[in-house]
């Protein structure tokens, strides 16, 4: 901020979307719908998880930080954007703003590292059974967590250092509903190319590791399941990992389908389109599949619904 030299943008205004004061009302009542969806999801499979005995296997050891990780970066984004709906003045001040950046940029990242550990979590279950509880042992359960939050904290940092280290004289109207890298990079004065560099290589990283991961372990995982000679233990291996592919091809699916996007001339409104998908319904939509796709939670549910009824 010191670096600054004539006017000091002391706080920035969030645009949010075009035409959003025309539909606030049914924008906010449709966000806050899904916040607390993603609350209420989110902080059950914690609970859950916690409470069931049955479920303190390494696989729900990760889907409850994938869970708090969710619940995380929703709440980095969405109660901001709920007020500055009802709000008149859309400003977040210097420092939300640069809380914000580092709080998404850490969740976002851990939650690809997490959906990674979860797919070789997997890959050891089924190829691997009798040595499941000693390779996946509660040490490596952690270091493997560690890790994932750690590389999101890193991307976040260094991204965040960078872009705040920059001068802003432009202008302090973010076209966005959230302080989002790119598009506060393009308010500096200062010369941006290291930082998209940066930002670039430090996303590109943390994507094709985790995907290429991701995408070993199931090659594993589904050729395994294809020697397996019953079918009932073919359904059986597939149905303990069909949550979290399903999980995997959202998560990966609007990522890549954003990239994807990128070279194309894509209007900024639909970036933003895309980044509500990615930032706001993908947290509500975890629990939602873990749940209605899995035998463990159904269960463990009807066990507390029975406890408490
Ligand atoms: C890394 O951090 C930046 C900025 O904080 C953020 O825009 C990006 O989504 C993060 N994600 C990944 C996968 O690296």
């Amino acid at each position: 901020m010191e670096q600054n030299n004539g006017t000091e943008v002391t706080e920035f205004i969030l645009l949010g979307f075009a035409g959003q004061h025309k539909s606030w009302h049914t924008l906010f009542i449709l966000f806050l719908l899904i916040y607390v969806a993603t609350l209420v999801g989110n902080i059950g499979m914690i609970l859950l998880t916690k409470i069931d005995s049955c479920l303190h296997t390494p696989m729900y050891f990760f889907l409850q930080h994938l869970a708090f990780v969710d619940l995380c970066y929703a709440s980095a984004i969405t109660p901001k954007m709920l007020q500055n709906f009802v709000g008149t003045e859309k400003s977040i001040s210097f420092i939300g703003c640069v809380v914000q950046l580092l709080v998404y940029g850490t969740f976002v990242t851990s939650d690809c590292y997490i959906l990674a550990a979860m797919a070789v979590d997997r890959y050891v279950a089924i190829c691997n059974p009798l040595r499941y509880t000693t390779v996946m042992s509660q040490k490596v359960c952690i270091q493997l967590l560690v890790g994932s939050y750690f590389m999101g904290f890193l991307n976040a940092s260094v991204n965040t250092g960078f872009t705040f280290s920059l001068n802003f004289c432009k202008s302090n109207k973010i076209n966005h509903f959230f302080c989002d890298e790119p598009p506060i990079l393009t308010l500096s004065c200062s010369n941006i190319d290291f930082n998209i560099m940066l930002l670039t290589a430090l996303v590109g990283f943390n994507l094709t590791f985790t995907v290429l991961v991701v995408i070993f372990s199931y090659v594993y995982i589904l050729t395994a399941i294809l020697k397996m000679s019953s079918a009932a233990g073919r359904k059986k291996a597939f149905s303990t990992c069909a949550s979290h592919m399903t999980a995997v091809i959202i998560f990966y699916g609007t990522l890549s389908c954003m990239y994807l996007h990128h070279g194309t001339n894509k209007s900024q409104e639909e970036e933003k389109v895309a980044s509500v998908f990615y930032g706001i319904m993908i947290p509500m939509l975890n629990p939602l599949i873990y749940s209605l796709r899995n035998q463990d939670v159904k269960e463990a549910l009807k066990g507390i619904g029975k406890k408490c009824f």
